[in-house]
């Protein structure tokens, strides 16, 4: 029955049985994120441009080729998210949450857009879950949002994770650091890829992100940040390790770990996973401590992450949990409907989970059907106003007081 339409590259549609995959992974995020006191904040799903291209940085891949802007119908520019820390920083600005105590601690959800070669866990349209810590510099809120998505990665049972944790210094201590990286740079390229010898000037962290041979030979010999940390930069890298130690989170360090978007300072962190192939990040972030500053406010030093659900669900690789279903009420008779669909409503409301026909199928039909969809048991209204219960696992079937229903249905719980 195709049609010609289909999804667009890039995207997909989300089936039932893929939901409940996904509604797990929500519900523990959701319940670690309450316990740990983020409050959910939902922004726009598209934002002026320049907010990206301030925020996330123009010599980035996805303010650069990524991004799907458009104009609306008053010329002025939007964009479908591709991220979530800008919109937030926003938001916390233009509704003043300076004001409130800090940090201000957030938790958000929701689709993002990037114009990315689409493969498998890497999509135009994806699904992100993340939080940030904004208001403070402190390296227990790095440990703290660290120690959350492993938290939610372990609960959900994600095989073969490794944490990778790196320091970029902050801004002013990095400014020296990234004029030796680019002499390095500059020194090597004859083996560079174009793309790198472009970004020398504007980007030449990104040269550590290159998959191709020549640029990892020329980053092998490359200084690092992390021997280039100023004083306060390192104590405060050292903190967020010791409270990781204690915590028991175990983490690699990766002094070339660099990620793709400007705005971070100091702590870096990416959850890989070998089970996502190519595309291995399931989750990670940073500090951003010149974000808020860059748009306009004043320095907030704030930290975050976000993770995808896509990654987290294709490293899982589970089977979506089944849909508990209790009970079906079918009809030997057409004019038994409306009773039907009364005691239907009576389980509900009292928290069952009950269905009827609404194909108008004889009882034999209807039985097959219910069985299909796994109801555990069947009420059969008959003709003389009479009714059965049959148990769908054993088969048996027995005569119920629709007067008494709660009473007979097994194990009376909801
Ligand atoms: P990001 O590393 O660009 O960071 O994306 C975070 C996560 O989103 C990735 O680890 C990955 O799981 C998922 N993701 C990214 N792009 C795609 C894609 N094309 N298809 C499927 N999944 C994808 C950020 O977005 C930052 N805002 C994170 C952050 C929050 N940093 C501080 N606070």
């Amino acid at each position: 029955m195709a049609s010609k339409f289909q999804a667009p590259r890039g995207t997909f549609d989300v089936l039932p049985a893929a939901w409940r995959a996904r509604a797990r992974v929500e519900g523990v995020a959701k319940g670690i994120f309450e316990r740990a006191g983020y409050e959910t904040i939902q922004t726009p799903t598209f934002e002026h441009t320049d907010l990206f291209e301030r925020g996330v940085g123009k010599s980035t891949d996805i303010v650069r080729k990524e991004m799907f802007t458009f104009e609306d119908k008053g010329e002025r520019s939007l964009t479908l998210r591709p991220e979530g820390t800008a919109p937030i920083c926003r938001a916390y600005l233009e509704h003043g949450m300076h004001k409130l105590a800090q940090p201000v601690k957030l938790a958000y959800t929701g689709p993002f857009f990037r114009h990315e070669r689409p493969q498998a866990g890497r999509y135009r349209q994806f699904h992100q879950f993340g939080i940030e810590a904004i208001g403070t510099d402190s390296p227990l809120a790095d440990a703290e949002v660290i120690m959350l998505l492993s938290d939610i990665l372990g609960e959900l049972g994600v095989p073969g994770v490794v944490l990778r944790l790196g320091s970029l210094g902050s801004l002013d201590a990095r400014a020296a650091y990234l004029e030796e990286l680019k002499a390095h740079l500059h020194r090597h390229e004859g083996d560079l890829t174009a793309d790198v010898r472009d970004r020398i000037d504007i980007n030449p962290l990104r040269a550590f992100d290159s998959d191709d041979e020549g640029v990892r030979g020329v980053m092998a010999s490359a200084p690092t940040i992390l021997e280039a940390l100023s004083e306060d930069d390192a104590a405060h890298f050292a903190e967020v390790r010791a409270l990781l130690d204690a915590a028991g989170i175990a983490y690699e360090i990766d002094a070339t770990l660099v990620r793709g978007i400007d705005y971070y300072t100091r702590t870096i962190f990416s959850f890989v996973c070998d089970a996502l192939g190519s595309v291995s990040e399931i989750g990670g972030g940073g500090r951003y401590d010149g974000l808020i500053e860059q748009l306009g406010g004043p320095a907030t030093p704030a930290v975050g992450w976000a993770a995808g659900y896509e990654r987290v669900l294709l490293a899982l690789d589970e089977e979506p949990p089944a849909l508990g279903r209790h009970a079906f009420v079918a009809v030997a008779d057409p004019d038994q409907r409306g009773r039907a669909m009364a005691l239907v409503t009576e389980l509900r409301n009292a928290g069952f989970s009950a269905e009827l026909d609404l194909g108008g199928r004889a009882l034999k039909g209807q039985l097959k059907h219910a069985d299909r969809i796994g109801a555990r048991q069947v009420l059969i209204l008959e003709a003389d106003g009479t009714a059965q219960l049959r148990d769908m696992a054993t088969g048996e079937q027995r005569p119920a007081d629709t007067g008494n229903l709660l009473g007979e249905m097994t194990g009376g719980e909801a």
